[in-house]
């Protein structure tokens, strides 16, 4: 009965790790995935993260009994106070309902589900580009996805006017997806001043903000400062949605831990909202998974935890900007045509090298270099070994 299935495709994002796996060359270098590695090319466990672990496991009276629907109590609300900060009038005034989730896409597809049910504007707009599961999840949910200006290619920065002009036109009450910092692919974000022209606009049209907050600490190397967009639409006293997530700020990856927050008008209608997510997630996956929010949860609630935190993920953010800098040397020493400043201006995970697909092609296959075909590479992948072999595969890839 199922001979008729045809074959899907792999991911786009996770397909590369796929190929990369099955390359047996030894210089082989993995720059698709998102995911943070040492100097040494490793998967890092950061040590809070050990130390909070072990003492979940010192815990004898720990038990392992279903969470409720919406998750670890200490951990949501823990979650909102690093997204919204200690003092946010919303959280203060209860307006604000959060559920723990499946991390970065599972908070974004329930905050979609709860949106196409409980909204009445089903039109969501998203960034062009933007990260490649965006409209993915979306469009399941019954959501309907438009597309805004968001790069420009010329300048290798933000299209400002285009953004403003396309979220201008846009349906009253219209979703708007914005990504709060270290923006996922292009590593672009507005400057402080264009997130306001932002929020006004999108304030004085009604657009509802969703906010997906998947590299908290790995912009600017600091919590607040990356959490200021959130900030500024909650602190006007509107409504928003924000998915958090702790796969690349506390390495949380595999375990799969997040949060949907959903800032409403008043504490009853909040608590209303509760409601309503509980019937989304109920079916989904019943409840969400322990272990996660439990590292989390004991990381945030502890002084001493939280700032070796701190110290950890600016390490890592640190590492990246480096890695930037040796980059963007290694291609100015080899006199590669071209103005390759972006690479040390755009910020977080990424840059959006301005390859394209047949160049990545070309790097794949004769410098077993792998990254997604639109030239994004992740740049916590590289290290000061591997950095001459990728500065080669560009010299030799904008030849074609
Ligand atoms: C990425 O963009 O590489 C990450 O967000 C990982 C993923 O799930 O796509």
């Amino acid at each position: 009965v199922f001979a008729h299935v045809v074959k899907a495709p792999e991911d786009p994002i996770l397909g590369v790790t796929i190929a990369y796996n099955k390359d047996p060359s030894p210089v082989k270098l993995n720059l698709g995935v998102g995911a943070y590695r040492t100097e040494e090319g490793k998967p890092l466990v950061l040590n809070v993260v050990k130390r909070a672990e072990l003492q979940l496991v010192n815990n004898r009276s720990r038990v392992k009994e279903y969470l409720p629907i919406t998750g670890l109590a200490e951990f949501n609300k823990l979650s909102a106070k690093l997204i919204f900060g200690d003092d946010s009038p919303a959280i203060r005034e209860n307006r604000v309902t959060t559920v723990q989730c499946l991390s970065g896409t599972g908070s974004l597809r329930v905050g979609a589900e709860f949106l196409a049910r409980h909204y009445y504007q089903r039109t969501i707009y998203i960034p062009q580009p933007t990260w490649g599961n965006h409209p993915k999840v979306f469009t399941l949910a019954g959501l309907s996805v438009k597309t805004y200006c968001y790069y420009d290619p010329t300048t290798r920065g933000l299209n400002i006017q285009g953004l403003l002009d396309d979220l201008g036109s846009a349906p009253p009450g219209a979703i708007v997806l914005l990504h709060a910092c270290a923006h996922n692919p292009t590593g672009v974000d507005p400057t402080l001043e264009q997130w306001e022209t932002i929020r006004q606009l999108i304030r004085s049209k009604g657009l509802l903000p969703f906010f997906d907050s998947a590299y908290q600490g790995f912009a600017s190397g600091g919590l607040d400062a990356d959490a200021q967009s959130v900030r500024m639409f909650v602190t006007d006293g509107g409504e928003c949605l924000v998915a958090q997530s702790y796969a690349k700020n506390m390495g949380l990856y595999g375990e799969r831990v997040g949060a949907l927050s959903i800032v409403c008008g008043t504490a009853d209608v909040a608590s209303r909202v509760e409601s309503q997510l509980k019937l989304v997630i109920r079916p989904m996956y019943s409840n969400p998974p322990i272990h996660g929010a439990s590292i989390v949860a004991t990381i945030l609630r502890d002084r001493n935890m939280f700032n070796e935190w701190t110290v950890d993920l600016k390490a890592m953010a640190d590492r990246i900007i480096s890695m930037r800098q040796k980059l963007f040397e290694a291609l100015r020493g080899r006199g590669i045509p071209g103005d390759w400043s972006h690479i040390i201006k755009q910020i977080g995970m990424f840059t959006y090298t301005g390859l394209n697909s047949k160049q990545v092609a070309f790097m794949t296959k004769e410098f077993h270099i792998y990254m997604t075909s639109d030239g994004r590479i992740s740049m916590a992948g590289l290290n000061s070994k591997t950095v001459p072999h990728l500065a080669d595969a560009i010299h030799a890839a904008v030849k074609l």
